[in-house]
Parts: structure tokens; sequence; C-alpha cells
């Protein structure tokens, strides 16, 4: 059978591809979400078998948990396991200072307790997530569901207060344009902002707001990032071995 593999795919995979070098026998893994994290998946399940690599893994979203399940990938959780050797996740957006914008496949919240508890962070993309100055790629903020509105509209409140200006908070919504629900149970807010200015700075007064869960904002939480090209070739920033 012949397997169309887009371009997209190929530098996907090719990150996919170079992060599982950093993997080795013995290891806790954090799985992140998204396309570029599912080929991730996908070959360490080849590597598994064909290699017997031993490794236990933390999923960061349900239908991670489901890819690694059907794929007999060992799984654990945080409540068993103190801390993960090793998370691999993908992004939205990333600047050269390491900082991230995650959480466009909704999962944000999951996947930043999973990188809070990792050793590294290893995160595969491709360039033209990259950027100067983060904020072209929309914030995703998780908020509660109870007062949700009001939330917003705090939200809303702040990120002006801070220069942002005509910036309106829009509900993320699925396939029947209902609400998008996380895996937790809350909203997602995401907030076109096109330009941040001081990623800290507005971490630290979304983070306040009652309501508010999460936002996806990963500051210098990456030690590594693996980007790869649509010719199969990569390249690696920052930590190259753990
Ligand atoms: C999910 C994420 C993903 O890592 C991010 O959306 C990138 O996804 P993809 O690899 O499909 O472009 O943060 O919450």
């Amino acid at each position: 059978m012949v397997v169309d593999i887009t371009s997209n795919d190929l530098g996907k995979r090719a990150a996919a591809a170079r992060a599982l070098e950093f993997v080795e026998s013995g290891m806790i893994l954090g799985l992140g979400t998204g396309s570029t994290a599912a080929w991730f998946v996908k070959l360490l399940a080849e590597k598994i078998i064909t290699e017997g690599l031993v490794v236990s893994c933390v999923p960061t979203s349900r239908i991670t948990r489901d890819q690694a399940y059907s794929l007999k990938i060992p799984l654990t959780t945080l409540e068993k396991t103190d801390f993960i050797d090793l998370v691999v996740d993908g992004a939205d957006e990333f600047d050269l200072d390491f900082n991230l914008i995650k959480g466009g496949g909704g999962a944000l919240l999951q996947e930043k307790i999973v990188a809070s508890a990792a050793k590294h962070m290893l995160v595969i993309t491709d360039s033209s997530k990259e950027s100067l100055c983060l904020g072209s790629f929309d914030l995703p903020v998780e908020i509660v569901k109870f007062g949700a509105s009001s939330t917003k509209r705090f939200v809303e409140n702040i990120v002006r207060d801070l220069g942002y200006h005509d910036v309106c908070a829009k509900y993320r919504k699925n396939a029947d344009n209902e609400r998008f629900v996380t895996d937790e149970g809350h909203l997602i807010i995401d907030l076109a902002l096109k330009k941040i200015n001081e990623v800290s700075v507005l971490q630290d007064h979304l983070i306040k707001c009652a309501g508010v869960v999460e936002t996806g904002l990963f500051l210098g939480m990456a030690k590594t990032i693996v980007i790869g090209n649509s010719d199969g070739s990569c390249k690696l920033i920052g930590v190259s071995k753990i």
C-alpha cells in the first residue's frame, strides 16, 4: 500500500524521529498532544516493538492516551510516578528564548502539568511556527465554566490595561460549533494579541484572574526545540543531549 505523506508531515515526522534519539530504555516519558506529537507516539510504538525499548508514558490528553493505548505503549499516570524524564510535545508558536504558545489542540493544562513534572521538555515543530515575538497565534486561555462570561470580560480588561487594544476574547468552538470543553471540563478563550511585548508580565496578570485556570504561554520550559523541514531534514536548538 502506498501511503500519501504530505511535505508538512515529512517535517513533523523528521522532528519526531530526531526526538526519539533522546529516548533511552527505562525512561518515563510525557507524550504531548497534536499532529506532530502523534508522529512521535507512532514512531515510539515502532521502536518499542522493533528494538524492545522499555518506557512508561504519561499522555497529556485523552486523544494521546487513546492513540498510545491502541499502539500498546505502556502507560502510567502522575499519581504513580513523581517525575518524568522527558516530555516530547508540539507547539503552535515558539521564539528563540524558548518561549512557546501552546493549546491549539486544547490540551494546554495537562500539557503544562506534565511539562512542569518533566526534567526535560523537548518541542517538535516546524519553521513556520518560529517567531521573533510571540502573539501571531491566538493565545489560548483555559477558564472554568462557572462565571465564564464574567471571567472573559475580566480577561479582556486585563489585556486592554496592559496596552493590547481591541482584543475580543473568543470562545473556542468544536466541530458542532458548540463551546469546546477540555479534558478537565473547562472552556478555552482565544486572544488575538498579534504581538506580545512582555510575555512574563502577561502571564503574571492573566494567571491571577479568578476563573483562569492556565494560559498557553510556556515560558522557558522547553530546553530543546527540534524544527523539522519538509525535505525531511531538521535543525535542533538548545540542549542536544540529556
Ligand atoms: C495541543 C498543542 C499542540 O502541541 C499544538 O497545537 C501543536 O499542534 P500540531 O503539532 O498539530 O501543530 O499545544 O494543545
